[in-house]
């Protein structure tokens, strides 16, 4: 009896013994952060331009994903399987059949069209093909569709041609338009599909029918929702909202290894991707699809008008995925003079040769150009012929156009580029160690675009644990923003439809219907929405390994903008101190929190976490803030 007791009493003694440990453990844990900022002593400059957008033909971003065109494959193309997304209807006892023809097309780009024979066919009983859009065409109630095609017919009986949206769930049309007649010349047609009530969905298809025996050849079958700021030929609203939250200042594009090519053919040759859909031939992505290239030229550039952003462009240097290059020299001058003409169609007046040619596309107004990229990731290039060829396009483009600012997309040492590209994609652990790595960087060598970074953690799109990893990176950025003038992460979207994806952790993600922001999407819009312009001298003491921080003031709204990551597993206490300033007495929080790494969005919890504003009261300058675990919180605080 006494021993058992003596055992209970050792048992308790040791359960409380442990509780004490973990406590102190916990304590240990929890003691606070002292985090003191001098706000009238400023330490360095923070670029304007530290945010923006990376951007490619990968994952289905444009074709499926960005550019609004709601048809799939429209240029026929096939394999052996038939024409890819495109099949045959016949209602009723119509009858009919449908093939490739490579014998017609509308333009010289597109020489190859969609051949539909019909046998028999009459009003009741309609043949002709459907298109089942990008994983489906989202419809919504009393909205208007902007469609066209171009065709030909074997004789002027053929019409009316009978265009409907139907719906996959009830065979019913849910908009219609017919076309009178055709001719037996290609030509454009354009319709409009009016919805009246309808159930939002994207179990959709679009069919063209004809009631009369005959041939019909099809090609650039086009259908458009209504766009953001009503761009023809534009963009999606719900991703342009999103892309718009994390208030980028550029746009780096077209790529990426979309800009190279897996081979120098396949390249992006941007001559090929202006003017009427109908004079691009369309061409091969390295990412293992076709493109459109409705995204040509002057969309990227209708782009960053839509969002304010700073054309950033990317021009092609001789070097291809699939270890082909251009020899520098004589063999590289139709490569840099392309380069020399592509600069003139974003930025001379429409009385240049490239100029006029914008102006003709719809745009007379020159843009603004800064920044010129020669290439993409040419430390890859097996030759080592970068160097070479950077030289000859810096030199080129240097003579005519000075104040560019050319970046190098690698280390080079025969000379110092204007800005160097330098690319991370990382664990989380990898960007909490390495959030100081600029901290000690050469402020004499060239300055440094972080041209694509990202944690890779989730998929199809990132968790919090990426989310913390990248907003411990991002104070890193902020703190070395005198060198680093500019940094986007990549990729920027995905379709998340399977088959979608070509490439693990994207920032948004989305199908024909919806699309969500990850938290990695949440940490950039945080951060993107409070940048100041100077950063300011600071002390963090008791700060452990998992705890980052960033400082910066906006002297014009007499801002200052904190903001905090805890990425531990217990909550964490930061008592901060701000002296040198008078400080309202209450500041904005915004704070994104989770209980576990894990924990993400999807396509069916868009909003499974995402940043909640408050505030904190402000005393004499100082507040204590108990951030949550896995936490990336900013502060906003006016200055009086
Ligand atoms: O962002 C995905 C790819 O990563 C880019 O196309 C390429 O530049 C990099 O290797």
């Amino acid at each position: 009896m006494r021993l058992k007791t003596f055992a209970r009493c050792a048992a308790l003694l040791n359960l409380s013994l442990l509780c004490l440990a973990s406590n102190q453990f916990l304590q240990a844990q929890n003691s606070p952060v002292k985090l003191t900022i001098h706000a009238d002593r400023p330490v360095s400059a923070v670029s304007p331009t530290l945010y923006g957008l990376m951007t490619e033909e990968i994952n289905y971003s444009y074709d499926g994903g960005l550019y609004a065109e709601m048809v799939r494959n429209r240029t026929f193309r096939g394999d052996w399987s038939g024409v890819n997304f495109w099949y045959l209807v016949e209602g009723g006892n119509s009858a009919a059949k449908m093939e490739a023809d490579k014998a017609t097309g509308p333009s010289s780009a597109l020489t190859a069209s969609l051949r539909l024979d019909v046998q028999k066919a009459d009003a009741q009983n309609q043949a002709g093909v459907l298109n089942t859009g990008w994983w489906g065409m989202a419809v919504k109630a009393s909205t208007e569709y902007k469609g066209s095609f171009y065709a030909k017919a074997s004789g002027s009986d053929m019409g009316p041609i009978t265009v409907s949206l139907v719906s996959d769930d009830t065979g019913k049309a849910l908009a219609t338009a017919t076309i009178a007649s055709l001719t037996g010349d290609w030509k454009q047609y354009s319709f409009t599909l009016k919805t009246a009530a309808a159930q939002a969905s994207a179990s959709n298809h679009l069919a063209i029918t004809v009631a009369h025996p005959g041939t019909l050849w099809l090609q650039l079958v086009s259908l458009f929702p209504p766009t953001y700021r009503n761009r023809t030929n534009g963009f999606r609203s719900d991703l342009m909202e999103k892309l718009a939250a994390m208030h980028p200042t550029f746009l780096r594009f077209p790529g990426g290894n979309y800009l190279e090519g897996d081979h120098i053919k396949e390249r992006f040759n941007w001559k090929e991707t202006i003017g009427p859909l109908v004079d691009r031939p369309t061409h091969r992505s390295p990412w293992n699809y076709q493109s459109s290239d409705g995204m040509g030229l002057l969309e990227f550039l209708g782009w960053c008008e839509d969002l304010n952003m700073n054309p950033l462009l990317a021009v092609y240097a001789g070097y291809s995925l699939q270890q082909e290059h251009v020899n520098p020299g004589p063999d590289l001058e139709p490569y840099v003079q392309d380069a020399l003409d592509e600069i003139e169609y974003v930025t001379g007046s429409a009385d240049t040769k490239w100029g006029a040619e914008r102006a003709k596309d719809g745009h007379p107004q020159p843009f603004k150009l800064t920044y010129v990229e020669i290439g993409n990731e040419d430390q890859f290039d097996h030759s080592g012929s970068y160097e070479a060829r950077y030289a000859q396009f810096y030199k080129a483009i240097k003579a005519k156009y000075p104040d560019l600012q050319l970046i190098a997309t690698t280390p080079i040492n025969n000379m110092r580029p204007d800005v160097q590209d330098d690319h991370y994609y990382v664990r989380a652990t990898k960007n909490f160690q390495d959030a100081n790595h600029y901290d000690k960087a050469d402020r004499n060598g060239p300055k440094i675009f972080v041209g694509e970074w990202a944690t890779r953690e989730g998929a199809p799109t990132p968790n919090m644990g990426a989310a913390l990893g990248d907003a411990a990176w991002m104070t890193g950025l902020e703190r070395n923003s005198d060198l680093i003038v500019m940094a986007s992460y990549a990729p920027l979207l995905t379709n998340v439809n399977p088959g979608g994806l070509q490439w693990d952790t994207d920032l948004i993600g989305y199908n024909a219907e919806k699309s969500y922001g990850s938290p990695s999407f949440y940490a950039q819009a945080m951060f993107g929405s409070h940048l100041g312009d100077h950063t300011l001298a600071s002390t963090a003491d008791g700060a452990g390994a998992k705890f980052f921080y960033s400082i910066t003031a906006g002297a014009a709204k007499k801002k200052l903008y904190l903001k905090l990551v805890n990425a531990a597993s217990t909550p964490q206490a930061v008592d901060i101190d701000l002296e040198g300033a008078k400080l309202a007495s209450t500041a904005k929080l915004i704070s994104l929190a989770a209980k576990d790494t894990q924990a993400t969005n999807s396509i069916d919890r868009p909003e499974f976490l995402k940043p909640v504003d408050s505030s904190v009261t402000v005393t004499g300058g100082q507040l204590r803030r108990t951030m949550p675990q896995f936490a990336i919180e900013v502060i906003e605080f006016d200055q009086q």
